[in-house]
């Protein structure tokens, strides 16, 4: 059963110029109206946040975009995440085309060890490109 969600209103005072700016923004993002933009915002001030805390559990996704034929590259890669497979929940891999593969990884647990194995995974020698999405398992928001 989802619990009702109680809604507060609340007033903002802002620079009119500022406030301008923004719902221009907005328009251009899709938003229907300023609470949903609002509202995410604070969605994502309060994941960013919980990120600096290395202890809280959360989720994030690593892509990778790399050679295959680059030499003991792909076994690297594949080393790593066996040693972190208790984080490392999901993997797609994908071939880009002939020599370039995309790889992205869900992963789960402390924000420290999910930026660990983004670290290492990034770092690795040959990667071409390396991105760590910090995301959030979504509970309490
Ligand atoms: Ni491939």
């Amino acid at each position: 059963m989802m619990a009702i969600e109680e809604i507060t209103r609340f007033g903002v005072s802002m620079d009119t110029r500022l406030l301008a700016q923004f719902d221009e923004l907005i328009k251009s993002k899709n938003y229907s109206n300023r609470s949903e933009a609002i509202r995410d915002l604070i969605r994502d001030y309060i994941v960013e946040n919980q990120w600096q805390d290395e202890d809280v559990e959360t989720v994030g996704t690593i892509t990778l975009v790399y050679n295959h034929e680059v030499r003991e590259l792909s076994d690297k890669l594949v080393d790593i995440q066996h040693s972190f497979h208790r984080n490392i929940i999901s993997t797609m891999h994908v071939h880009l085309d002939a020599h370039n593969c995309l790889e992205v990884m869900v992963v789960k647990g402390t924000a420290a060890k999910i930026r660990a194995v983004a670290d290492r995974l990034i770092s690795t020698k040959g990667v071409k490109h390396g991105k760590l999405t910090m995301t959030t398992t979504g509970q309490n928001l």
